[in-house]
C-alpha cells in the first residue's frame, strides 16, 4: 500500500516535510511547518476543505448522497421532514418518544410575534418573497437576544425549534401578504408541511385540508433540500456563525446566500428558462446557445456532482405523483427534450453537465400552485435544518476559529496622497 502521503520540499531552503493524506485532503498545517507565511491560493474554494463533518456525505462521481449515513433514497422514501430534521442535527433518527417531543416542540413554536406578522405588512406587494424572508429572519433575532448565548445546549436547541418552526409562517405569511391575503395562522393538528400549505392556501375554509398526495410530495422536496454539505449557503452560515452571530443572523445571511441565481435560486431560472423556450422545436437552439455561452442551461451542472444529481431522480419520480392530482406541467416534456438533446451532447457530457436538484424541482412548485418567486422560499424552508445542524458541528468543533482566509494583493505599491486640486 503506498505511503499516503506527500513529500514537499521547499527549494529555496532545502527544507522537506512530509504531509499525510488523510481523507482526501492534505493539511495547510504541514505546509505552515515550511513556511508560515504561505498561504494556498484557491479562487471560489475549488480545492479547498474548509472543515470535518459528519452529516452529509456526497460523491460527486458516483451521484451518492447519504445524510449521518443514510441514503437519500431510502430517506425520501420513508422518512418525514421533520425526522431527517432531527437526524441532521442531533446526528441518529429519533426513538418515538424523542420524534413525539421533537414534532410537540416544533408544533408549539409556529407562531411569530405579531410586530413580526405587522414588519412583513411593510413589504410592497410585488417585493420579492426572498427579499422579504431573509429580512423577517434577520428581524427575529431583535426578538430573541437570548439567542446570543450560543454556548448554552438548552438555549441553542430552544432557537433551533423556533427557526424550524418560524420559517413555514414567515414563508406563508411573505406569500399572503403578497396577494392581499388576511394571513391563515398556523394550526396545531395538522403536519408540520401540511400546516405550511394550509397557511398559504386556506381562504374562508376553517376546515381546509391540503391534499396528502402534495402534502407528501412537498414533505419529501423539503427532505431532498435539507442538507448538501458545503454549498455556498452552508459555508454562509458557518462563516457567519464563527464571528459568534446568533442563529437568527446567521440563517439570515445564509438564506441570502441561497438566493443566488447560481444557488438556490435556480430552481426559479429554470422554469424562467423552459417558458422562454416556450416549444418542443426550440429546444435544439437553445442548446446551442448554453453551448456558445450566450446562456447557462438552468438546472444543470454542479460544482460536485460529476453525475446526475440523485435528488433529480427522486424529484423526477416524485413529479409522476403529483401531475396525478394536479394535470400534467405541460413544460415537463420541454424540460426531458432538453435533458435529451443535452446529455447527448458533447459539450455536456465532456463537462459532466447533468440535471441537478433544481432541474424538476420547479415544475412541481409550480403545478402545485406556488408562484416563480416562491421557489427559493421553498429551498430556504428546506435547507434550515441543514444550516443548523452545521451551525451545531461548526461551534462544538475545537479545530474550528473565526473564519478569516488570507489573499494575494496584487494591488499599487505605497505611493503618497495627492490633494484633490492637483489630480
Ligand atoms: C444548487 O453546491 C451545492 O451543493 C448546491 C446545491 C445544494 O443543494 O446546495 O446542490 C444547490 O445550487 C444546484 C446548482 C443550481 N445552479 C444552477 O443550476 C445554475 C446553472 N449551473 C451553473 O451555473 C454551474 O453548473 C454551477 C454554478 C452549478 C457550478 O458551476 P462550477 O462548478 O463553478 O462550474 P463552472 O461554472 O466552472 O462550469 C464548468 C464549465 C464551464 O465551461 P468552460 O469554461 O469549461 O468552457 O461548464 C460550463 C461552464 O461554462 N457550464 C455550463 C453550465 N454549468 C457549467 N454551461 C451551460 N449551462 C450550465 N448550466
Amino acid at each position: 500500500m503506498a505511503d499516503d502521503s506527500f513529500t514537499i520540499t521547499d527549494n529555496r531552503t532545502g527544507e522537506s516535510v512530509t504531509v499525510p493524506v488523510v481523507d482526501g485532503t492534505i493539511s495547510a498545517a504541514a505546509l505552515r511547518e515550511l513556511d508560515r507565511g504561505l498561504w494556498f491560493y484557491d479562487p471560489a474554494y475549488l480545492s479547498t476543505a474548509n472543515c470535518d463533518s459528519k452529516i452529509t456525505e456526497i460523491d460527486g462521481n458516483e451521484g451518492i448522497l447519504r445524510y449521518r449515513g443514510y441514503p437519500i433514497e431510502q430517506l425520501a422514501e420513508q422518512s418525514s421532514f421533520l425526522e431527517v430534521a432531527y437526524l441532521l442535527i442531533h446526528g441518529e433518527l429519533p426513538t418515538e418518544a424523542e420524534a413525539a417531543e421533537w414534532i410537540h416542540h416544533i408544533t408549539f413554536h409556529t407562531y411569530v410575534h405579531e410586530d413580526i406578522t405587522r414588519f412583513i405588512k411593510g413589504f410592497r406587494y410585488d417585493a420579492h418573497p426572498m427579499g422579504t424572508l431573509v429580512s423577517t429572519i434577520a428581524a427575529l433575532s431583535t426578538f430573541y437576544p437570548e439567542a446570543k448565548d450560543i454556548d448554552d445546549p438548552y438555549t441553542r436547541l430552544v432557537q433551533i425549534i423556533r427557526l424550524m418552526a418560524k420559517m413555514p409562517t414567515m414563508a406563508a405569511f411573505t406569500y399572503r401578504n403578497r396577494m392581499g391575503l388576511p394571513y391563515e395562522y398556523p394550526v396545531n393538528h395538522l403536519t408540520y408541511t401540511g400546516n405550511f400549505l394550509r397557511m398559504m392556501w386556506s381562504v374562508a375554509d376553517p376546515d381546509y385540508v391540503p391534499d396528502p398526495t402534495l402534502t407528501r410530495a412537498l414533505d419529501v422536496l423539503f427532505i431532498l433540500h435539507a442538507d448538501h454539505e458545503q454549498n455556498c449557503s452552508t459555508t454562509t452560515m458557518r462563516t457567519v456563525g464563527s464571528s459568534r452571530a446568533d442563529p437568527y443572523s446567521a440563517v439570515a445571511a445564509a438564506t441570502c446566500g441561497l438566493y443566488g441565481p447560481l444557488h438556490g435560486g435556480a430552481n426559479e431560472q429554470v422554469i424562467r428558462m423552459l417558458h422562454e423556450i416556450g416549444s418542443f422545436d426550440n429546444v435544439a437552439a437553445y442548446v446551442e446557445r448554453a453551448k456558445s455561452g450566450d446562456v447557462l442551461l438552468q438546472g444543470f451542472g454542479h460544482r460536485v456532482y460529476k453525475n446526475y444529481d440523485p435528488r433529480a431522480k427522486i424529484i423526477k419520480e416524485t413529479a409522476d405523483a403529483v401531475f396525478k392530482v394536479t394535470g400534467l406541467n405541460p413544460l415537463l416534456d420541454i424540460a426531458m427534450k432538453l435533458e435529451e438533446v443535452a446529455l447527448s451532447d458533447s459539450y455536456f457530457k465532456d463537462r459532466r453537465l447533468y440535471p441537478n436538484v433544481d432541474f424538476y424541482s420547479g415544475l412541481i412548485y409550480e403545478a402545485m400552485g406556488f408562484p416563480l418567486d416562491m421557489f427559493t422560499v421553498l429551498f430556504a424552508i428546506g435547507r434550515t435544518p441543514g444550516w443548523l445542524a452545521h451551525w451545531v458541528e461548526m461551534l462544538g468543533d475545537p479545530e474550528q476559529k473565526i473564519y478569516r482566509p488570507r489573499q494575494k494583493y496584487t494591488g499599487p505599491d505605497q505611493r503618497d496622497y495627492v490633494p484633490i486640486e492637483n489630480r
